[in-house]
């Protein structure tokens, strides 16, 4: 695989988001410091208003392809700016953009981001201000690290995965698919966050999570529903 260097933050000159809400926010000011222009805005939700008054949002994959018909062409980029737990959402969209509509995905990091160099960051992820991945750690394709949220050294984040704002892994942990550590939370050295799981804000895990559970508070244990 290509090094993240040759990649990260070199955008098309036109780039379509697919999600109209915070994260469309938030994304927007990256890709355009980085010379690219949003053009369009995609989004699932009945009668979504544009996140911004200069550019339209369009309803669905129906009005995705009327619009791509009127746009055809390979130097169109896409982010998807949907945060998790729809994680699988993002990864279902991501190829579905680009291998049968024939988009580029981007990958792009706020220019206070801190990338080792030895880490490794796969398409179409977004890391938000302040965010940091630590030495040869290892981030999935279409991961969120959000505003001010570090992955330190060795961490796995699998595809799909989101560390909201603030939330610090510590060395070696390894966070499988689709899985959401909430604001704030703690992940303990060596500790592993099973598939689709969810890490309550302000949690300090200090023992492994199974797929699918949600664990809150200090320490952090399942939420019983
Ligand atoms: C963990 C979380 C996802 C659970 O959501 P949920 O399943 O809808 O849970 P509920 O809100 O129904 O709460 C269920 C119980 O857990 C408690 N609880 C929920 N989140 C908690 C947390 N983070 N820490 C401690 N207790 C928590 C609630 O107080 C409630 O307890 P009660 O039944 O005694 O009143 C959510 O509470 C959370 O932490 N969200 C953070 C989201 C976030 O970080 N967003 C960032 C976006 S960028």
């Amino acid at each position: 695989m290509a090094h993240w260097t040759s990649y990260l933050n070199v955008l098309p000159p036109k780039v379509i988001l697919w999600g109209g809400t915070g994260q469309a926010k938030v994304v927007r000011p990256i890709i355009e410091f980085y010379g690219a222009k949003v053009v369009a805005v995609f989004d699932d939700t009945k009668g979504l208003p544009s996140p911004f008054p200069d550019i339209p949002i369009y309803e669905g994959q129906a009005q995705f392809l009327n619009w791509r018909a009127k746009n055809p062409g390979a130097d169109i980029g896409f982010c998807i700016a949907i945060g998790n737990p729809h994680g699988r959402v993002r990864l279902r969209l991501h190829d579905w953009l680009e291998q049968e509509q024939g988009l580029s995905p981007i990958t792009i990091a706020h220019q206070t981001a801190f990338i080792a160099q030895s880490a490794t960051i796969g398409v179409g992820t977004q890391l938000m201000a302040g965010a940091i991945v630590g030495e040869e750690a290892r981030i999935g394709r279409q991961c969120i690290v959000n505003t001010k949220a570090s992955a330190d050294h060795e961490c796995v984040l699998e595809d799909g995965v989101e560390l909201a704002p603030g939330a610090t892994l510590c060395g070696i942990v390894h966070v499988k698919t689709n899985a959401w550590i909430c604001a704030g939370a703690t992940v303990l050295p060596r500790m592993s966050i099973g598939e689709d799981a969810i890490v309550g804000a302000g949690a300090v895990v200090n023992r492994s999570v199974n797929a699918s559970i949600k664990v809150v508070g200090v320490p952090a244990r399942p939420l019983l529903t």
